[in-house]
């Protein structure tokens, strides 16, 4: 085995989403390529802070917050508030969440401004541009709209036609009118600031960063696009930025010119920054330091579109205001659903929250787009049937099954101790330990899609291991004990190596597999030494449901229509009012579901043994079969109606009643969800 490196210091972002609407899937691909990647280079041992941000500025949001009726501040802190049930419910764990209106972002772009113009590389130029009398500001393109000056198409944006294509500047507009108040806009004047791109400094730098080798193929080639005259020799290669906009504008002040403000996409980027800093302050960690340390490596995960932005003026902007520059920009496609590109403002027919309200796991996504990305600019597609074929077939199918398989006999036969392993078992997990260090490497390339092919092998290979070994049959047979123990403890130990590999697109799982195996946070190093003779695992509880294709439906079922009347909650109409003394009448406590079987003769019913603190167990009869296996309930707590009087049933007494939830209308929306407590809850507690 080699000797360890030095943990690497990795500083990771993705794109700062604009704070004008809630995430949609493009969004959630980006942060699970991150976070998988931010998640592998943990487990190899280095130190990554991985922080985001909202981009809060620009046109579009100010205006969009006044017709809302609401200051900038006011409308993006409301969309940043909404940003948690998201990254939560798709484990994407970004150290730090912050704006680019933070106070440290204010000054940082400040500050790069003031090093860039000190180099010699802000220059300012008047330039005429449509001005809104009424509105009393100028106008960004998107907001002048007229009649096509090539065809006569009404109503087109001052970009291009979208009648006949055509691309012209917003002055070419014949009747143009703001797109804001309606009015006529005029031409006016104004100083704006640019950034030289085009000094010669500039393009030379930037043709050494762009080309030496560190960007994917793809993008270096686009960039070498830009850098040279278009087709018909007109461009000139790269041109100077234009920085600056004039007020209102809802941005960060330019030093020393009022009324100007920085141009969105300046401050943008810097907010990568800003939240480092932001996060550095709450930790407590030097920022300076950091960044002034070359050791540091600095990673931007970005959609294709923002390319440009990304691998020419934030280069240029750290490179020439002394700033360290980006280890490398790594550039993801767009993802389609069914073929089908989104809009950018409209996202698509999945709603990430809900995906997760319909009760969807999380981790089949992270798993389905691990297993479509690539290290690529390739646009990835979520096909609703490929979904369910990918998550049922290989994650339960081959992975999850190798536990199923042998845990129960670990646990029933062997005490919950793993056994010796022979040398039949030992080389078949040879076999995956030697494939680490190539699966490891795939993860570093971005080659999700590979690592995973590569990982669901070596799962086949552990399937055809118990195909031949056949536990199940093993079990049957007089002095067939040892290979038992043998066979299964091979699986337990397989499945554990497997588990690491695919750690870091299933946190959630991995840590119940941690639960489940006893053992601490698994790295990559944790392949390298089994378990061993002796180990005890805990109680195998089931890891992962498969996917039902009715959940598809229901996830692109478009919202239903604002009914004229609005159906009771839940499918029922709520009950009549009661007293608070009513309530308190029933005695509802915790209870600990100790044992759990089935009933015989009962396809409904299932025994629960509950446990609330009294020194003896109660017997409760609870209609939930349809719902729940018997070993998905042991071990867990729920809530009981404790003073219910006893009834007999067939079957015999039931001694109480547990809570669950159900729809209305059962035979429309089946599902039946047993109530469980937060952490913390002991049973005996009341329940008021
Ligand atoms: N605010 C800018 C980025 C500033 S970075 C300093 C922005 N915001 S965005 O909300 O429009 O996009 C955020 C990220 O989501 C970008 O990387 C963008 O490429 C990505 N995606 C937007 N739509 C997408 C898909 N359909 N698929 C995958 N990623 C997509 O641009
Ligand atoms: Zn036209």
């Amino acid at each position: 085995m080699s000797a360890t490196p030095a943990p690497r210091q990795l500083f990771v972002t993705t794109a700062l989403p604009y704070a004008n609407g809630n995430f949609h899937i493009g969004h959630i691909m980006e942060y699970i390529q991150a976070d998988i990647w931010v998640r592998f280079q943990r487990m190899q041992g280095h130190q990554v802070h991985f922080v985001g941000a909202d981009d809060a500025h620009g046109a579009p949001i100010m205006i969009a917050a006044e017709k809302a009726g609401k200051t900038p501040q006011q409308f993006v802190g409301e969309i940043s508030a909404g940003r948690k049930p998201y990254l939560d419910g798709f484990h994407v764990a970004f150290d730090n969440w912050s704006s680019t209106d933070s106070p440290e972002n204010h000054e940082l772009a400040q500050q790069i401004y003031r090093d860039l113009k000190a180099a010699g590389l802000i220059t300012t130029r008047t330039i005429e541009q449509f001005f809104d009398p009424e509105k009393s500001m100028f106008l960004p393109d998107r907001f002048i709209k007229g009649e096509c000056p090539k065809c006569g198409a009404k109503d087109q944006y001052g970009d291009s036609c979208e009648v006949c294509g055509a691309v012209y500047a917003p002055t070419e507009l014949k009747n143009p009118y703001s797109a804001l108040s309606g009015a006529t806009p005029v031409r006016k004047t104004s100083e704006h600031f640019f950034f030289q791109l085009s000094d010669p400094r500039c393009v030379a730098f930037l043709q050494q960063w762009t080309q030496d080798g560190k960007l994917q193929p793809e993008v270096a080639n686009k960039i070498r696009e830009w850098f040279t005259k278009d087709e018909d020799g007109q461009g000139q290669g790269l041109s100077d930025w234009d920085i600056s906009r004039d007020a209102p504008y809802f941005g960060i002040e330019i030093p020393d010119a009022p009324g100007k403000f920085f141009y969105v996409w300046l401050d943008a980027p810097v907010g990568y920054l800003a939240s480092l800093k932001n996060y550095f302050g709450r930790i407590g960690k030097d920022y300076e330091a950091f960044m002034a340390d070359p050791q540091v490596e600095q990673y931007h995960f970005i959609g294709k579109d923002i390319t440009y932005f990304h691998t020419l003026f934030w280069p240029a902007m750290l490179h020439f205001s002394g700033r360290k520059t980006p280890t490398n920009v790594f550039v993801h496609g767009f993802i389609t659903v069914s073929g089908e590109k989104m809009s950018k403002s409209r996202g698509t027919g999945i709603d990430p929250l809900k995906y997760l309200a319909l009760g969807m796991n999380p981790e089949w996504l992270r798993y389905y787009i691990a297993a479509k990305l690539n290290s690529r600019v390739e646009d990835v597609d979520f096909n609703p049937e490929d979904f369910v074929a990918r998550v049922n077939s290989d994650l339960v199918g081959k992975y999850i099954n190798i536990a199923s398989r042998a845990a129960g006999f670990i646990a029933k036969r062997f005490g919950g101790q793993l056994g010796e392993i022979s040398a039949d078992g030992d080389a078949l997990l040879e076999h995956l330990r030697q494939a680490f260090p190539a699966i490891a490497e795939l993860y570093a390339e971005r080659e999700y899609g590979k690592a995973l092919r590569e990982t669901m092998l070596l799962a086949d290979r552990v399937n055809e291991y118990v195909d031949q070994n056949k536990p199940w049959e093993l079990a049957k047979q007089a002095g067939m004990d040892t290979r038992l123990h043998d066979v299964c403890s091979t699986c337990i130990e397989a499945f554990r190596l497997l588990s690491i590999l695919l750690k870091p697109v299933l946190p959630a799982l991995a840590a119940q597999v941690e639960a489940f195996l006893k053992v601490g946070p698994l790295a990559f190093a944790d392949g390298e030494q089994a378990l061993g003779k002796g180990h005890a695992i805990g109680a195998y509880q089931h890891l992962m449901q498969r996917v039902d294709a009715k959940l598809l439906d229901a996830l692109f079922e478009p919202p239903a229509a604002a009914e004229p009347e609005q159906a009771p909650p839940g499918g029922e109409e709520l009950a009549e009012t009661i007293s608070i003394d009513d309530f308190a009448k029933v005695d509802l406590r915790i209870a600990q579901i100790v044992n759990c079987e089935p009933v015989e003769g009962s396809t409904k019913l299932l025994r629960l043994t509950l446990d609330m603190g009294e020194g003896r167990t109660r017997n409760v009869f609870s209609g939930i079969a349809s719902a729940y296996q018997p070993a998905d309930l042991v071990g867990k707590l729920t809530v009981m109606v404790a003073n219910l009087a006893p009834r007999k049933m067939k079957f015999g007494v039931s001694e109480g009643m547990v809570l669950a939830a159900s729809h209305g209308d059962e035979k429309a929306n089946p599902g039946l969800y047993v109530l469980e407590p937060w952490p913390g809850a002991q049973p005996g507690m009341r329940v008021r």
